[in-house]
């Protein structure tokens, strides 16, 4: 062990993991570099977050702009880079969204998402979907079912909250639509066995699952979702907290389909790396939420805020290009499927994209996915894995990266998963 990780396991709670011990000192676009001076390609984006790239200059600059003059109001008075953070998100926002308040992570937007919901249908119900992840506070790991760990050794849980299947095609070997009309036709049993849906505030999903294994949600499935919630009165809050800031090819995983969501949640990339996450919906659904019935010391912090006014133009420009390198990179990863028979599935959508590892009867291989994942580390790729079986590699590349560099990071996981199977 180095001298960094004795100081580092002397001092800091074992509870918070880190997935290798690396101490990087310098991070630019696409690029870290560790203390020996070695470099590595990043394709974890502190998961999802560095979407602009490592200490984009723009948003640098706007965040020093701004940390000279007022850092921290906590709703004692008003500045202007919170509300030009909001004016930026409704102008990218998905419809009906026109409001927005700023809190510090994606599991307390999640949570305030929900209270929103309770508040406004006084109602108590919430139908999460199986796989899905939302936070590990207690309201929001209430919520959370990519992987039992998550829950472990902390019930009760919140009450009133039903998880309801989502379509895993891949995993349950079945086409999508038949992995969609059974999750359906659970849905619509669990409605009527076990919860009314007059009794439901909140339908809660990601549009692509995360945490779960980077499954995209069929649009069969979210177009009956909004159909029941409609006829029942039921919100829908989308989780954007990873599929937003164009993760997905698009400004939101909702883009994606027809799904107008009644309130999104989202977090990580908003601010490239500083804490801040933020809640959106209607002015008529916020009308019905006075003043003070929640709140926030940090959440929208002046520089925090700034910088995020900068996230939505640098997105905003990068956007255009992420549906060439999505293609660039589905080509490429489905290329090394062919090669390597370990890898049993690439999916998801833009640069959010989940390369299962399997062994030879096709089940989920968690020691393949660390010897890749060692390998890589040799080799100068930082990957964070997925999925409650820990064996798909969660490919999440700035999106600003270059093509040669996309290029770059497939050649090294095709030689990793071949070093894998010829060992
Ligand atoms: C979809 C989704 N929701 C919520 C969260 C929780 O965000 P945070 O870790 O910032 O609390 C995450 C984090 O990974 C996430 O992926």
């Amino acid at each position: 062990m180095s001298e960094f990780i004795d100081r580092f396991v002397d001092v800091v709670a074992p509870v918070i993991g880190f997935d290798n011990g690396l101490e990087m000192v310098e991070a630019r676009g696409a690029w870290l570099t560790d203390a020996t001076g070695k470099q590595y390609l990043d394709f974890g984006t502190g998961i999802s977050v560095t979407n602009c790239g490592h200490n984009h200059p723009r948003i640098v600059a706007a965040a020093h702009e701004q940390i000279d003059r007022v850092w921290h109001g906590g709703g004692t008075f008003r500045y202007d880079s919170y509300v030009s953070a909001a004016e930026q998100l409704v102008s990218v926002a998905p419809e009906p969204i026109d409001m927005f308040f700023f809190m510090n992570s994606g599991a307390e937007a999640v949570e305030a998402a929900v209270k929103l919901a309770r508040h406004t249908t006084g109602r108590q119900g919430v139908v999460v979907f199986r796989g899905g992840f939302h936070g590990r506070t207690m309201g929001s790991v209430s919520y959370t079912t990519s992987s039992v760990k998550y829950r472990t050794g902390y019930h009760p849980l919140l009450p009133s909250v039903f998880v309801a299947p989502f379509p895993h095609p891949f995993r349950e070997g079945l086409s999508e639509e038949e992995s969609t009309s059974r999750a359906l036709h659970e849905l619509r049993e669990t409605l009527r066995h076990v919860v009314a849906p007059g009794d439901i505030a909140c339908f809660l999903i990601e549009p692509v699952q995360g945490e779960g294994g980077y499954y995209p949600a069929p649009a069969a499935f979210l177009d009956e979702l909004r159909d029941v919630a409609d006829r029942h009165g039921i919100l829908i809050i989308a989780d954007e907290v990873q599929t937003g800031f164009g993760r997905t090819g698009a400004w939101w995983g909702v883009d994606h389909y027809d799904l107008r969501p009644d309130i999104i949640a989202i977090g990580k990339a908003i601010a490239n790396g500083l804490p801040l996450s933020a809640v959106g919906s209607s002015k008529d659904l916020f009308g019905k939420w006075p003043p003070g019935v929640h709140g926030t010391t940090f959440g929208g912090n002046a520089v925090a805020c700034a910088a995020a006014v900068e996230v939505v133009n640098v997105v905003n420009q990068a956007l255009p290009s992420v549906p060439a390198l999505s293609e660039q990179a589905f080509a490429a990863l489905r290329g090394v499927q062919a090669k390597h028979p370990t890898v049993g599935d690439v999916r998801g959508l833009g640069l959010m994209i989940g390369v299962e590892l399997v062994n030879g009867e096709g089940l989920p291989d968690a020691n393949a996915l660390e010897f890749v994942r060692s390998h890589l580390l040799e080799t100068g790729l930082i990957f964070h894995p997925c999925g409650p079986d820990h064996n798909i590699i969660r490919f999440i590349p700035p999106l600003v990266i270059s093509a040669d560099d996309l290029d770059r990071g497939v050649a090294l996981i095709d030689d990793a998963v071949g070093a894998w199977e010829s060992r």
